[in-house]
């Protein structure tokens, strides 16, 4: 056997495959093979078979392509004023029911055309791709009209040919300034036109239930109707407030429920009877100087854990998902191991995808080689303790090196 392509000589190889030993499937002194875009070899570094390029893997630690599953990537726009009026002592939710906030970041989107919004939302996506992450969630919900909503999701698609994207249709973000007198009429057309113009270019549908967004009853509707679409099923859940709807999401069959910050253990209780994986977003809970989600309580319930850099323009300005690793463990104290699971094999689970997030035979061929801080040792326990300092070496999408 030939490869195309060989990572080579890696000290250690966290697969993800769960038919492997070990919490991360750990293999030392290991290689992987790739061709015609599928993985052709995951083993020991001496029977490793010979290729046409080598990427040297030494001193460095290999992973599956990092799997960011939660963003909101697509948007014009910038909030850099809010950040400074929530830093004199302005509340996120008070800023948005006057008018501020994701409705700000809306009047940007609906000027911005698409060729802008399509440049916007790549230069972001590379510069994720470029700390490792070959898959990215995103998000519409800064049009909040058919149209825009639309091409919120065209500049997400664009994105495909530099990492796998997955398009989440979010029409019911917040109630936009022109229906705010109305928000009957504005949830008659996130169901009707927006969901008719969007379902098609979309593989989930998300609500925001919260204060100053859409209630429990509103939420749940809108999840019945993604689902008559065809569409999977996520919520933003019990981030300012608690409404009950990320065990109602977990009830009707949600892939994942996110933020979690006012989870009550009913909620808890039904997501881990449901398989529903906690997304958690510790950019958001940081920012928005939010207590953190009852992570234990998961824990013990069983509840899958996965970790996303949320990168919006107001609660996550964050564009690097080894950061919301790291601040994570810090802030909501998911363990190292529960933080790498939680890019990658756990991410890959909160969108249905699963052949992403891990490395073995039948898994997509995305691979990331990354060294650790100057001086540390090649553990994942040295890559997640630092915010920054390492160094990503290779980045392999679908059998390619991109990076
Ligand atoms: O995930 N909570 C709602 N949506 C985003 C924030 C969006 C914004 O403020 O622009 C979030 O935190
Ligand atoms: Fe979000």
């Amino acid at each position: 056997m030939r490869a195309e392509l060989l990572v080579h000589q890696l000290p250690l190889l966290c697969t993800l495959d769960p038919a492997r030993d070990g919490a991360l499937g750990e293999l030392r002194e290991a290689s992987v093979g790739f061709s015609g875009g599928r993985v052709v070899y995951v083993g020991d570094a001496a029977h490793a078979p010979d290729a046409d390029e080598i990427i040297d893997g030494q001193g460095a630690i290999g992973l599956p392509g990092l799997v960011d599953c939660h963003t909101h990537a697509a948007w014009a726009g910038s909030r850099a004023d809010e950040f400074q009026q929530r830093l004199a002592g302005a509340d996120y939710s008070a800023i948005l029911e006057a008018g501020g906030g994701i409705l700000s970041t809306v009047r940007a989107t609906r000027a911005a055309g698409l060729d802008q919004l399509i440049a916007l939302t790549r230069a972001r996506v590379s510069g994720m791709r470029a700390h490792g992450v070959t898959t990215v969630e995103i998000k519409s919900g800064y049009g909040l009209d058919p149209t825009t909503e639309r091409l919120l999701l065209m500049a997400a698609q664009s994105c495909n040919d530099l990492v796998t994207v997955v398009p989440t249709f979010l029409g019911a973000h917040t109630v936009p300034a022109e229906f705010r007198g109305d928000r009957e009429a504005y949830l008659a057309q996130v169901l009707g036109p927006q969901l008719a113009a969007c379902a098609p270019l979309a593989e989930a549908i998300d609500v925001y239930c919260d204060r100053g967004a859409f209630t429990l009853d509103e939420a749940l509707a809108v999840l019945s109707a993604g689902r008559a679409h065809g569409l999977r099923l996520k919520a933003h859940a019990e981030q300012v407030t608690h409404t009950g709807i990320a065990g109602a999401a977990a009830r009707m069959g949600a892939l994942s429920v996110d933020h979690l910050e006012h989870i009550d253990g009913d909620g808890i209780e039904s997501m881990a009877e449901h398989g529903t994986v906690a997304v958690m977003l510790p950019g958001a809970q940081l920012y928005l100087r939010d207590p953190a989600p009852p992570v234990e309580s998961l824990r013990e319930a069983g509840v899958p854990l996965a970790v996303a850099s949320d990168l919006n323009p107001g609660t996550s300005p964050v564009h690097d998902l080894w950061t919301a690793a790291t601040l994570a463990c810090v802030c909501q104290r998911l363990t190292v191991t529960e933080a790498i699971a939680g890019i990658t094999r756990v991410a890959a689970r909160a969108l249905g995808h699963l052949e992403l997030g891990w490395l073995g035979p039948g898994s997509a061929a995305d691979l990331v080689v990354v060294r650790p801080a100057p001086g540390e040792p090649t553990e994942v326990a040295s890559l997640v303790q630092h915010l920054g300092g390492r160094r990503v070496e290779a980045v392999v999408r679908g059998g390619r090196r991109v990076v």
